[in-house]
């Protein structure tokens, strides 16, 4: 949700911290600040609205200081303001925090300390966190005995960063359910809350887990529990480069992303697909093989896109498989006490392993012996760690804050999950060679559909006049409708809505005139004669229909007004293509108004809070 970075070592701390905020911008951008060490002193800049205005706050500034943490906030508790920006400080103004999660219970922390005559300037949970560390440093006149003593007083999420002009070498870290990695050089230590902003300095990493802190002196670290018990943890190396969280000439990362499918497309199922065989190779599902040959029933969660996902995921899996799929939003699942049999196994899918509400929801079935598999793009993330096997999605870094790449990958890895489970079943090796050669065309069918970007530009610009919108599709493609919808609303702010086509007949339809445009996803498959059916419903209340249609489909110009052409596929993966026209269309739209396609508001990438 909100992003940290901090650093100690060689270089200037200042322009390690911004270069870092910038790159973590995209977790959350309601205001920035940082705390650095200059000359023995803490000293903090924070300001309300994004990185560039704390950029501007510290221009023509000097400073030589080589320590220091820093912050870009998602606002959870208290407006976005300066005041309660982080880094927050304890009363004796020498100690200073940076913050991701949520302190549960500092209300009661909140009135122990008030009550013991400490005083609070923000409406922060995080600055009571602050006040706490300065608290207990006041006992043990020890850092990390302080740190490590409030800690085990708090109840909710954590990732932290502290620095202190009491023991200025020194940044301490630490985590629970929020992401802290610890980047290693060579006498120098960059410590995240994602590997952006460490890997321009060094691939090295480790992955702090749950309830774990590591301090970080200039030249060596240590860890150990929040207990007190001293960890040992593996050095990790993260394999993206730069490149990959750049812009690379794009005008935004979504575009960037967009435009990225063919190849992320591909990376998801290389050395995945034995074509000949008709089969698919998935080596993170071999430890619960056994599992998987029993399984009754299959659960999946998650959230926004990857619950959409999820529901393609259904039809895929019921389909290929003849296994009952239930998909369930992980937020009503962690707390409905769900119903888990013996052979079931529950898949979540998440593309930054992050999400609260997923993650609370593997934990929900782990508690109930369920045998959890995860759908992960981010290595290492905390859903990945904690799920018993699974599969990366390998869709790199995915910066812009509406999913495309990572909705087109988790789908490929859903299709091999499919066709493996399936080849455990009934699925003939016929019917296997031919899926697996429909997904070795994808990236190129991709291609094409870029290939059509300015015509879907010059649509958005036709349509932008509108503020309401319907996305209509059947079968596989009912959950690419709610996915379009999705990517409209969040970063144009139109009102859009995702059904499957035959339910318009049920209320939607009431909304329909000639002022309201109606996104038809009809590829030519067993239902298209259906879909045909509710398009004509529409036009004959005069809606205006855009229709996304398999290449060489005449008879549609008959009655959309606008037709965006993808290319022929299996039914069952008509979604990754049928959904590129849309993430366009959406892109362009929010162009067109003049939105932040990258950081819409109100929005941050990942959703670490409940
Ligand atoms: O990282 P996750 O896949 O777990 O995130 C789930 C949702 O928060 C995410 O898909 C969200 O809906 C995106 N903004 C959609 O574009």
């Amino acid at each position: 949700m909100c992003g940290i970075v901090g650093y100690i070592g060689k270089r200037n701390a200042v322009k390690v911290l911004i270069n870092g905020l910038q790159r973590l911008e995209y977790r959350g951008y309601d205001s920035a600040g940082l705390s650095i060490v200059e000359n023995g002193e803490l000293v903090t800049f924070k300001k309300k609205g994004k990185v560039a205005e704390l950029v501007k706050l510290l221009e023509d500034r000097n400073f030589d200081s080589t320590v220091g943490i820093a912050h870009t906030r998602w606002a959870t508790h208290g407006e976005p303001s300066d005041i309660n920006a982080h880094p927050h400080t304890d009363n004796s103004g020498k100690i200073s925090i940076v913050h991701n999660g949520i302190i549960e219970n500092y209300h009661s922390l909140k009135q122990m300390l008030i009550s013991k005559g400490y005083t609070f300037v923000s409406e922060t949970d995080t600055e009571v966190l602050a006040v706490l560390i300065g608290y207990f440093y006041e006992k043990t006149k020890d850092l990390e005995e302080a740190v490590r003593t409030a800690l085990s007083e708090v109840q909710g999420t954590f990732g932290i960063a502290v620095l202190s002009s009491y023991e200025p070498d020194k940044i301490i870290a630490a985590r629970r359910g929020s992401p802290m990695i610890v980047g290693i050089g060579e006498n120098e230590f960059i410590v995240a809350s994602d590997a952006a902003a460490i890997i321009q300095y060094t691939r090295q990493v480790i992955y702090l887990s749950d309830n774990e802190m590591v301090t970080l002196n200039r030249e060596s670290y240590n860890t150990k529990t929040i207990d007190n018990v001293v960890t040992n943890n593996i050095i990790h190396l993260v394999d993206f480069d730069l490149s990959k969280i750049e812009k690379g000439g794009f005008e935004h990362f979504m575009l960037k992303e967009i435009f990225e499918q063919p190849q992320t497309i591909r990376d998801s199922f290389r050395g995945r697909l034995l074509v000949e065989e008709g089969e698919a190779r998935l080596g993170g599902l071999l430890p619960v093989l056994d599992k998987l040959r029993e399984v009754d029933r299959i659960i999946i969660t998650g959230c926004g896109t990857s619950w959409h996902a999820g529901l393609v995921g259904e039809y895929l899996i019921e389909n290929l498989c003849g296994i009952p799929v239930e998909v369930e939003y992980a937020s009503e699942f962690r707390y409905r006490n769900p119903i888990i049999r013996k052979n079931d196994i529950v898949i979540a899918i998440s593309q930054s392993g992050e999400t609260a509400d997923t993650l609370a929801a593997v934990q929900e079935a782990k508690q109930k012996n369920a045998t959890v598999l995860g759908i992960v793009n981010v290595v290492g993330s905390s859903i990945a760690r904690e799920t018993n096997a699974g599969v990366y999605i390998h869709a790199g870094p995915e910066i812009g804050v509406a999913s495309t790449k990572a909705f087109t990958s988790q789908l490929v890895v859903l299709s091999l999950i499919a066709l493996f489970l399936g080849r455990m079943r009934n699925l003939s090796k016929i019917e296997g060679i031919q899926i697996a050669r429909a997904i070795k065309e994808l990236p190129s069918q991709v291609e094409k559909i870029l290939d059509k970007a300015e015509q879907i530009r010059e649509i958005a610009r036709e349509f932008s006049y509108s503020r309401n919108f319907l996305y209509l599709g059947r079968g596989y493609n009912f959950p690419v409708a709610l996915e379009g919808a999705l990517k409209l609303k969040e970063i144009s702010y139109i009102h859009a809505e995702g059904y499957p086509s035959a339910e318009m007949k049920h209320g939607p339809i009431a909304l329909i005139d000639e002022n309201m445009p109606v996104v038809f996803i009809a590829p030519k498959d067993e239902i298209y004669d259906k879909v045909i059916s509710n398009i004509e419903e529409v036009r004959s209340r005069k809606g205006r229909v855009i229709a996304v249609a398999t290449e060489n489909d005449e008879r549609i110009t008959k009655f959309a007004e606008r037709v965006i052409y993808v290319p022929d596929t299996l039914p069952m993966l008509t979604p990754i293509l049928t959904v590129i026209p849309l993430q366009l269309l959406a892109y362009y739209m929010a162009v067109e108004l003049g939105c932040n396609v990258d950081q819409p508001r109100n929005l941050a990438k990942s959703v670490t809070v409940e």
